[in-house]
C-alpha cells in the first residue's frame, strides 16, 4: 500500500471535485464546529440553510454565548436532537469565559468541552487548525474498510479505535484538512453504502476491496 500515492490521489480529487459548501468558505474554527455538530445526525442538503441562518444570527462565539437559549433552540427548530444545540451553546459560553472567545487548538482542552467527542474534536483540529488528527465517522470507516479490506465490525468501539490508529499513520502531514475532508467527500459522493461507483473512484487502484470484488460486502456491521 503506497501511502504517499493514496494521499496525493485523494487530496487532488478533493481539491478538484469537492462540493461548494458554506462551511468550506474559510477555516474559522467556530464555523467548522457549528457545521460538524449540525452534520452529525443531519444530511448536508438539510444543514445548508440552517447553517447559513445560524451564522447570520450568531456570527461569532460571543454572539452565541450572549443569546437566549430559546433563541438558539428556535434557530435549531427542524434539525432535531436539540441537546446538540444546548451543548453547543454551553461549550461556546465556556470558550468565551475561559479562552477569550478563541476556540482552543489543544486536543485536551477541545475534547473537554460539552458535546465534543472524538470525531468532532478531530474534525475541528484537522479542518480549522491543520493538525494531523483523525476524524472517524461512519463515512470514513466505510471508505477505509474498503480500501484496506478490513472486516472488523464497525459497530464496535474497538474498530473505531483501530481506524483512528490507521489514520494517524496514513494522514497527510502537509494537508490533513483535505485528507480528512477527502475521505468524508469520497464516502458521500463515490464510496456510497450501496452500489459504490468504483469506476469513477480516484483511489480505485489503491482499493483492496475493489480488487477482490468485496466492495459490496464491506464494511461489516453486525446488528446490536
Ligand atoms: N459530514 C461531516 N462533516 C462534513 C463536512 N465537513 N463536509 C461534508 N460533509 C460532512
Amino acid at each position: 500500500f503506497d501511502e504517499q500515492s493514496f494521499q496525493n490521489d485523494l487530496i487532488e480529487w478533493f481539491k478538484a471535485e469537492q462540493r461548494t459548501l458554506p462551511w468550506r468558505e474559510n477555516q474559522d474554527p467556530y464555523r467548522v464546529w457549528v457545521s460538524e455538530i449540525m452534520l452529525q445526525q443531519t444530511k448536508v442538503d438539510t444543514v445548508i440553510p440552517y447553517f447559513n441562518n445560524f451564522m447570520e444570527r450568531f456570527p461569532t462565539p460571543e454572539a452565541l454565548a450572549e443569546a437566549d437559549e430559546q433563541e438558539v433552540l428556535k434557530a435549531w427548530e427542524g434539525l432535531g436532537y436539540y441537546s446538540r444545540a444546548r451543548n453547543l451553546q454551553n461549550a461556546i459560553r465556556e470558550v468565551v469565559a475561559s479562552y477569550d472567545g478563541h476556540v482552543p487548538d489543544e486536543p485536551e482542552e477541545l475534547g473537554a468541552l460539552k458535546g465534543i467527542g472524538p470525531y468532532t474534536k478531530g474534525a475541528i483540529l484537522s479542518i480549522a487548525f491543520d493538525q494531523p488528527e483523525p476524524a472517524v465517522d461512519g463515512n470514513v470507516m466505510r471508505v477505509l474498510a474498503r480500501v484496506l479490506n478490513i472486516h472488523d465490525d464497525i459497530a464496535k468501539q474497538s474498530t473505531r479505535k483501530l481506524f483512528e490508529l490507521l489514520i494517524r499513520e496514513t494522514i497527510s502531514k502537509e494537508d490533513p484538512s483535505s485528507f480528512n475532508q477527502g475521505l468524508m467527500e469520497l464516502g458521500a459522493l463515490v464510496c456510497t453504502p450501496k452500489s459504490p461507483t468504483c469506476m469513477l473512484c480516484p483511489v480505485q487502484k489503491h482499493c483492496r476491496a475493489y480488487h477482490e470484488g468485496l466492495e459490496q460486502e464491506l464494511p461489516v456491521k453486525k446488528k446490536k
